[in-house]
């Protein structure tokens, strides 16, 4: 089965078909840059844009960067205000005329490593962690979820976590990989000091790099670079469409 996968980024918003067994794309990715200011009505119609230039009709999965319940976003650290409570998943459909699903994009990320990549029959806690323009982070445990964790924005030495340790800091601040990958190494340790996860995957268009940064940590938890690397995000989000993350346990059912 295919289902194409959206990826709303904090510099483009990509998208292709993607075999949902495999987890492979099964044609090329379009890309189109974020609009600036990325408002919520720039972002759909440039997400509808993907979809058509791909000739794609039915069901759609999206990611985005944000805290996203039930569809609604619900927080926009890197892009713009107006998508605080925007119901992108409804707007899609409508727009669409077929079933969408958004999730968090690090969900999305994680989603796909946990079922193809690096996370893949992994037990216990596993922590993904997605180095772009912000810090998104994606939680599982014994391979289940947990949504929406945002701990890209702890506090560390008084600043935001990802405005110092993502990799639009290090691009921003032209850092040299020792002394980013210092402050990545202090975020990792901070982050598994709280959690104490069994593995960590670093995803993000910079797990291309790893050799360049991950001899520098000194975590004491195993960390590997993402293996779908920056498809993980289109993939995930395909995966997500067809899975009911809303899911109670029967108990709970009214
Ligand atoms: C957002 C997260 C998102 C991450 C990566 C953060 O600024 O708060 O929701 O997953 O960036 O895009």
């Amino acid at each position: 089965m295919n289902v194409f996968g959206l990826d709303v980024g904090g510099s483009g918003i990509k998208g292709a078909p993607v075999d949902v067994m495999t987890g492979e794309l099964v044609e090329g990715r379009v890309r189109i840059e974020t609009p600036q200011p990325a408002t919520s009505e720039a972002i759909l119609r440039t997400a509808l844009d993907v979809v058509s230039r791909s000739g794609w009709d039915g069901l759609v999965g999206c990611g985005f960067p944000g805290v996203v319940k039930g569809g609604i976003i619900q927080t926009a650290a890197n892009v713009d205000d107006s998508n605080l409570g925007f119901d992108l998943q409804s707007r899609l459909e409508q727009e669409l005329g077929s079933t969408a699903r958004v999730i968090n994009d690090a969900d999305a990320a994680g989603l796909a490593e946990v079922r193809w990549g690096a996370g893949r029959e992994v037990e216990g806690v596993v922590l993904m962690l997605t180095l772009g323009t912000g810090i998104g982070t994606a939680l599982f445990v014994d391979g289940k979820l947990v949504p929406n964790t945002e701990l890209g924005h702890i506090e560390i030495q008084g600043k935001d976590a990802e405005s110092r340790a993502s990799d639009g800091a290090r691009k921003r601040e032209n850092l040299g990989w020792k002394k980013w990958s210092k402050r990545l190494d202090e975020y990792v340790r901070t982050i598994e000091d709280l959690l104490w996860p069994d593995l960590i995957i670093v995803g993000g268009g910079i797990s291309k790099k790893s050799e360049k940064f991950l001899p520098h940590l000194t975590a004491r938890t195993k960390v590997v670079p993402a293996r779908m690397q920056n498809e993980a995000g289109i993939a995930g989000a395909a995966l997500a469409a067809t899975l009911d993350l809303s899911a109670r346990p029967p108990s709970t059912v009214e």
